[in-house]
C-alpha cells in the first residue's frame, strides 16, 4: 500500500552494478549506495540504503574487510543470506546489528585473523547479500527489540580476542 506521494517499489539487487577498488585500499562503503535521501549537509544523508552483494575483491596490500571505525552516521545492518565479510561468525542470516553514531565497531577476531593472513589473490565473495540503512539520525530501538530473547547480549565478545597493543 502507499500513502500520499510514496509508492511501493521493488528492486532486484542482482541488477546493482557494484563498484570497488582495482588497485589498493578499502573504499568508503558509500559506493554500495542503492538509494539515498540527501540532507542539506553533504556526507550526512537523511538515509542511505546500501547493499553488499557478491563481488570481486582484488585490492593489493590492503586489509580487505571493513576496518575498525566509528561513523557520524548511524548504521543498521542486516544479513539476508550467506556470510558478511567482517563477521565470520555470529551474524546469521536474518540477523541485524545496530551501531549508532560514533559507536566503534569492526571485523570480528576470526575475520581479522583470516584477512591478515590471506594470500591477496583475486577472490570472489559469492552467495551473500547484506544490507545497511545509514542515517544521520540516531536510531532508537523499540521496546520489543530491547526485551526479545533474540537479542545477542554477548555481541561485543566478537572483539574479545584482540589484545591491547598486539602487533602480528
Ligand atoms: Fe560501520
Amino acid at each position: 500500500a502507499w500513502h500520499g506521494n510514496y509508492a511501493p517499489c521493488r528492486y532486484d539487487t542482482a541488477r546493482f552494478n557494484t563498484i570497488g577498488t582495482v588497485s589498493f585500499d578499502h573504499p568508503d562503503p558509500s559506493i554500495f549506495t542503492v538509494l539515498t535521501s540527501p540532507s542539506d549537509t553533504p556526507g550526512t544523508a537523511n538515509c542511505d540504503f546500501v547493499i553488499f552483494p557478491p563481488r570481486w575483491m582484488v585490492a593489493e596490500d590492503t586489509f580487505r574487510p571493513p576496518w575498525f571505525h566509528r561513523n557520524v552516521m548511524s548504521e543498521f545492518m542486516g544479513l539476508i543470506f550467506g556470510e558478511y565479510d567482517a563477521k565470520a561468525g555470529g551474524f546469521a542470516p536474518g540477523g541485524a546489528s545496530l551501531h549508532n553514531r560514533m559507536s566503534g565497531h569492526g571485523p570480528d577476531q576470526a575475520s581479522w585473523d583470516g584477512a591478515t593472513k590471506a594470500d591477496l589473490k583475486p577472490h570472489k565473495i559469492e552467495n551473500t547479500l547484506a544490507f545497511m540503512f545509514e542515517t544521520r539520525m540516531p536510531i532508537r530501538t523499540t521496546q520489543w527489540a530491547e526485551q526479545t530473547p533474540l537479542m545477542q547480549l554477548d555481541y561485543d565478545d566478537c572483539w574479545t580476542g584482540f589484545e591491547k597493543g598486539r602487533v602480528d
